[in-house]
């Protein structure tokens, strides 16, 4: 009998065929089974990666397999009803990916199905568990840059729950604290008034539980990512790896730092990888979650908080809200997944090798 962790992969398009490709091929995991909806990606997937265990949906699955892993990869309506069902089977972890829901009780409801299980809940493929922006995360922590005196997040528009998640989560990272108050404008007005992220643009300020002041962009900025500082020190997470600034030249500038990252394990898997490797660490010795369900969970509602103070007139808006059945839907695609909203993955895509991002 194998000691590899048995994983299960519940939704196998795009970014289900990725996980798959991971957890094939990690030493200590053994991907088992497969749940995907649509027949033909069903069954061009499991060829692909050898799984005779093919299902079409959880529910299916769960019923004559039980994983220690299962890595829920589904369009946004159906991420709760999985995640449930992986708890109620008894596996040892679970992982979604962005956005984890509209509602916010439902992330309430998964998060704490998982914590009262004993389940770990783990997020996906987010930059906050990119290895290099989590190692930067650890030095700011440890107080390698000082103090820490502000904060920006930039390009935080077009989908501040869908793709803004993913802001959210490396400033919580970056500040070491919680998000606890939004004052936020934003524009186009019937977007605002409507249910969905899609276009919302917002500009605003995030005060944290620390007492750090981050002012938010969503009008276009030379960046797109998040800054914080300190009296003599900069880090910037721009998408991809951080780039770190100390000290200023003799004109005032600021200094840019080669400080060299740890290598990856993995490098082609990038930071699906090294995502998944904290996961699987987690599940086997208790360690610490690059990325969480919790963390999905209070982009949510950052995002939901900033709609809110946006409508209400850029009113301060404490967190955690008090109505926790409030709604913010993502763009179509991630709520409802390629093949309902015409962007169908062509089974030739489907049935190859990993290519990389
Ligand atoms: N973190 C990232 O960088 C990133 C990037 C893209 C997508 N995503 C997220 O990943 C998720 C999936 O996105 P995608 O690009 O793979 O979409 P996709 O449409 O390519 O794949 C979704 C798959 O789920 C299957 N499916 C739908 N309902 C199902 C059900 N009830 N049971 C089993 N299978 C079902 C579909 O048949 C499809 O193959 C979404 O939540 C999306 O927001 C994250």
């Amino acid at each position: 009998m194998s000691d590899k962790l048995r994983v299960a992969v519940i939704g196998c398009g795009r970014m289900g065929q990725h996980y798959a490709h991971v957890y094939n091929t990690l030493p200590d995991t053994e991907l088992v089974a497969i749940a995907e909806y649509n027949p033909t990606r069903r069954q061009i997937v499991g060829e692909r990666f050898g799984v005779k265990a093919v299902y079409q949906d959880a529910a299916t699955l769960f019923e004559e397999v039980q994983p220690d892993i299962a890595a829920i990869v589904l369009p946004g309506k159906f991420i709760k009803g999985a995640v449930l069902a992986a708890v109620a089977a008894g596996v040892r972890g679970v992982t979604t990916d962005k956005p984890i829901g509209a509602l916010l009780s439902d992330a309430d409801e998964m998060v704490k199905a998982c914590a009262d299980q004993g389940v770990v809940f783990g997020g996906g493929n987010l930059q906050r568990a990119m290895g290099e922006v989590h190692e930067a995360g650890m030095w700011l922590q440890n107080g390698d840059f000082g103090r820490l005196t502000g904060g920006s997040v930039h390009n935080w528009g077009g989908e501040i729950s869908g793709g803004g998640c993913q802001h959210i989560s490396v400033l919580r990272l970056f500040a070491g604290a919680e998000v606890q108050e939004v004052t936020a404008w934003a524009t186009p007005e019937d977007v605002l008034n409507g249910d969905s992220d899609a276009g919302l643009i917002v500009n605003g300020r995030l005060r944290m539980t620390n007492g750090l002041e981050v002012s938010i962009f969503g009008t276009k900025t030379p960046f797109s990512g998040v800054d914080v500082w300190s009296d003599n020190a900069l880090v910037r997470w721009d998408w991809d790896p951080p780039e770190i600034y100390q000290g200023f030249d003799s004109q005032g500038r600021r200094i840019r730092q080669d400080r060299p990252f740890t290598p990856y394990e993995f490098p082609e898997f990038y930071y699906l990888g090294t995502s998944i490797r904290s996961f699987i660490d987690a599940v086997q010795t208790g360690s610490e979650l690059w990325i969480s369900g919790f963390d999905l969970r209070q982009a949510l509602e950052v995002a939901i908080a900033a709609r809110n103070s946006a409508r209400h007139g850029n009113v301060p808006t404490m967190l955690p809200l008090a109505d926790r059945d409030q709604t913010l839907y993502p763009i179509p695609y991630r709520w409802d997944g390629g093949d309902v909203t015409d962007r169908i993955q062509p089974d030739l895509e489907a049935g190859s090798p990993w290519s990389g991002y």
